[in-house]
């Protein structure tokens, strides 16, 4: 069973885009996944995916309901299938909320029971929920989940449930790199949940071309600290087309979409793309990033090729069984 929290404390380190194509990688491998989106902002996961139609409906029954263990239907009811086969519980507004929602729910029940609020396990309810009570493992492969970095108990109560970090990193200032916050956020997560939790990797994203940009990737590459499978550069007409194509990488680039400007307006259609040997490249690394997870993290067992169809090109095959043998010889 894979489970990955995407998450870094600095913001804008492309966490969302990041989770996306994990998922559909982890997809394009023969795996079951399920994504959850945690993040109530714009911008999201849900939105990407363009799932979600009643995340301002505060009648609809959400995860929240279901995390606080008042349910207004079915849990399986909330989940929808994108375009690509991924499977989404998608966002509410309620998510922001959660924490004074939370706290009634401890109010009440403590009060109940006779019992400190600080004994209240208020960081397991989402991991009850998805193994416990759901048995989410007998449904899927992988479970990602995308969290808001703000919202601090839905963050704890994500890392709780999944137990393994994948860290997308910005390069800072001067191209310096920042092993200590990363160490430290991990003990930090394992002292305050009593929990193991593992980092399987760390992703340098949006890496220039800059010397000190080349210079912090390289110094990522050669530490031992932890596994840096790949860099994602930067590619933000690839990876802001996703948002207009409403899915991954993988689909931007085998429908061919572009966004351009059209008597004075920016559109998005299909079919216009002329697909760059350098963005197949990156799809060939999100693809690999996506293989290490499965396999050198959690060992699962996956399709090593990924066929690519693009629109008007015809296939391009990539092979990562080279990939997959390495993970094994060196475990
Ligand atoms: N590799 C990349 N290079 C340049 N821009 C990117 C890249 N990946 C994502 N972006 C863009 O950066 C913005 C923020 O990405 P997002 O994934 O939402 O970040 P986060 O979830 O960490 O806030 C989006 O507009 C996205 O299209
Ligand atoms: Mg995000």
């Amino acid at each position: 069973m894979i489970t990955v929290v995407v998450y870094s404390e600095s913001g804008g380190t492309f966490k969302t885009t990041t989770t996306a194509n994990l998922a559909v990688s982890l997809v394009r491998m023969g795996l079951d996944v399920c994504v959850i989106d945690l993040d109530p902002q714009e911008g999201n996961l849900t939105s990407l995916f363009d799932v979600g139609e009643h995340r301002s409906d505060p009648e609809a029954d959400n995860l929240v309901k279901h995390i606080l263990e008042m349910p207004d239907g079915d849990f399986e009811d909330l989940v929808e299938t994108s375009d690509e086969g991924v499977d989404v519980i998608p966002s509410h507004d309620m998510l922001g909320d959660f924490t004074s929602n939370l706290e009634q729910k401890i109010a009440y029940e403590t009060g109940m029971k006779n019992m400190s609020k600080e004994e209240f396990p208020r960081f397991e309810l989402l991991y009850d929920l998805l193994w416990n009570e759901q048995e989410l493992h007998e449904d899927y492969d992988a479970v990602l989940i995308d969290p808001n970095a703000r919202a601090e108990d839905l963050l704890y109560n994500s890392i709780y449930a999944m137990r393994t970090l994948v860290a997308p990193v910005k390069p800072a200032g001067k191209g310096n790199l920042s092993l200590d916050g990363l160490d430290e956020l991990v003990g930090n997560m394992e002292r305050k949940l009593d929990i193991e939790v593992g980092l399987s990797c760390v992703v340098p994203s949006g890496v220039g071309q800059t010397n000190a940009h080349q210079q912090y990737s390289k110094q990522f590459k050669n530490t031992d600290e932890f596994a840096t499978p790949i860099a994602i550069p930067d590619r933000e007409s690839l990876m802001d087309t996703m948002w207009e194509a409403r899915g991954s990488a993988y689909k931007v680039l085998e429908e061919r979409w572009k966004t351009f400007e059209e008597d004075g307006e920016m559109v998005s259609s299909p079919g216009e793309r002329s697909v760059r040997d350098r963005e197949l490249e990156t799809l060939r690394d999100i693809h690999e990033l996506g293989v290490f997870v499965a396999t050198d993290t959690f060992d699962a067992q996956i399709d090593p090729e990924l066929v690519l169809d693009i629109q008007g090109r015809g296939e391009e095959r990539f092979d990562f069984r080279d990939v997959v043998e390495t993970e094994v010889a060196t475990q």
